[in-house]
């Protein structure tokens, strides 16, 4: 636990945390295993980096190793322990191609945090610029749009209210209809139906929510706005732990050309706070060996890479016709870590705007 709280005028009970320091709120994240710990322990360390006043929560299933538990025990205020829920829908998970997914039904379980009067729910794959306690402000459910259907709101970062009622009902939903994608959101968004159209204030800024994939599809907007960015989420098949970092250069590889590619420097700071924050504790539980050499071995990067974003070499880049190249980029295949790097069009864009 991380102590943080004063233990003055306590009034909420067993927790001990204070309805004046926003003690009954508390920022609420999932992890099925040690891999998705990883990222719920950037994103508290991320948290706590930008002053929260709120207390940090992680739900955790059995599958997390003993010692991984401990090292959640040092940043987040409380562990909760859950009974995976898996919708085992693979038709619906196939449409995403997520097969994967079905273990995010367990973020249901955050409505039974009863002892919290409102909290934020934030995917450990999410990775928070700025302080973002004015979140709480909002009632439930306030999300931000989806980047693949904005109609739908995306349930990385989510503002709700933690309640019995609720909690069945979800849970009587999933089992009478399921969900239209076989994981929470297509849930949530059955539930909470009249999100996209009722009150706007539901409708978080899309900065509470930047998936790392819009970035590239609306690259001008990106460069205006970009800088505002509260929470960066690394939405996607591919995670930021997934890729090699190099400690000496500050830089992170990939071999593959990942159309979802992460744009290279929030995947940096997520690395950043992972070698800084993170990694000494895995060492001091004994979940990695040392710094030196740990860095390109699988078991903490789970990483599969080998050239570094923005540095491939020309010789390696296939040539391509301007013509084949639209062609390509309109079918959704851009060279992300070639000729249609975020730095390469960053060029180009700013040759047209002088
Ligand atoms: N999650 C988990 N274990 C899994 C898959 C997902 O704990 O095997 C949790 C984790 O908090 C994750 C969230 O569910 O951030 C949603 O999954 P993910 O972020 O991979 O979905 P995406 O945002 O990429 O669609
Ligand atoms: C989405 C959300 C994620 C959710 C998944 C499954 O892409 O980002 O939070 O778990 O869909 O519904
Ligand atoms: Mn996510």
């Amino acid at each position: 636990m991380g102590g943080r709280r004063p233990t003055c005028c306590e009034v909420s009970g067993p927790l001990g945390g204070s309805a004046l320091d926003g003690g009954s709120e508390a920022f609420v994240t999932l992890t099925t295993n040690d891999s998705y710990a990883k990222g719920a322990l950037v994103l508290g360390s991320s948290l706590k980096q930008h002053k929260t006043t709120r207390r940090l929560v992680v739900l955790t299933t059995p599958q997390v190793s003993d010692s991984m538990r401990k090292v959640l025990e040092t940043v987040f205020d409380e562990i909760i322990m859950v009974d995976v829920l898996d919708s085992g829908d693979s038709a619906h998970l196939t449409l995403m191609k997520r097969p994967e997914l079905g273990v995010t039904l367990t973020k249901l379980h955050c409505w039974s945090l009863t002892q919290y009067s409102k909290c934020v729910f934030m995917d450990a794959d999410t990775l928070v610029l700025a302080n973002i306690d004015d979140l709480f402000e909002r009632e439930e459910l306030s999300a931000a749009p989806d980047p693949g259907w904005p109609d739908c709101f995306n349930s990385g970062v989510f503002v709700y209210q933690p309640s019995v009622a609720t909690y069945n009902q979800l849970l009587h939903m999933a089992s009478e209809q399921g969900s239209f994608d076989g994981g929470d959101q297509g849930l949530l968004n059955m539930f909470f139906s009249n999100w996209a159209t009722t009150d706007i204030r539901k409708h978080l800024p899309f900065i509470y929510n930047l998936s790392s994939i819009s970035i590239y599809s609306y690259l001008p907007a990106f460069k205006v706005f970009g800088a505002n960015a509260k929470v960066v989420h690394f939405l996607g098949q591919i995670k930021p732990w997934n890729y090699t970092y190099d400690a000496k250069t500050k830089s992170v590889k990939s071999e593959s050309q990942d159309p979802t590619m992460i744009h290279p420097e929030f995947l940096s700071l997520w690395w950043d706070i992972f070698t800084t924050n993170v990694l000494p504790l895995l060492q001091q539980f004994g979940l990695v060996k040392d710094t030196q050499s740990h860095l390109n071995e699988e078991d903490v990067s789970g990483a599969i890479s080998h050239l570094s974003l923005g540095e491939i070499p020309a010789e390696a880049q296939p040539s391509v016709s301007s013509e084949e190249r639209k062609e390509r980029w309109e079918q959704g295949q851009a060279d992300y870590m070639g000729a249609d790097s975020f730095d390469n069009i960053k060029r180009k864009l700013d040759t047209y705007l002088q």
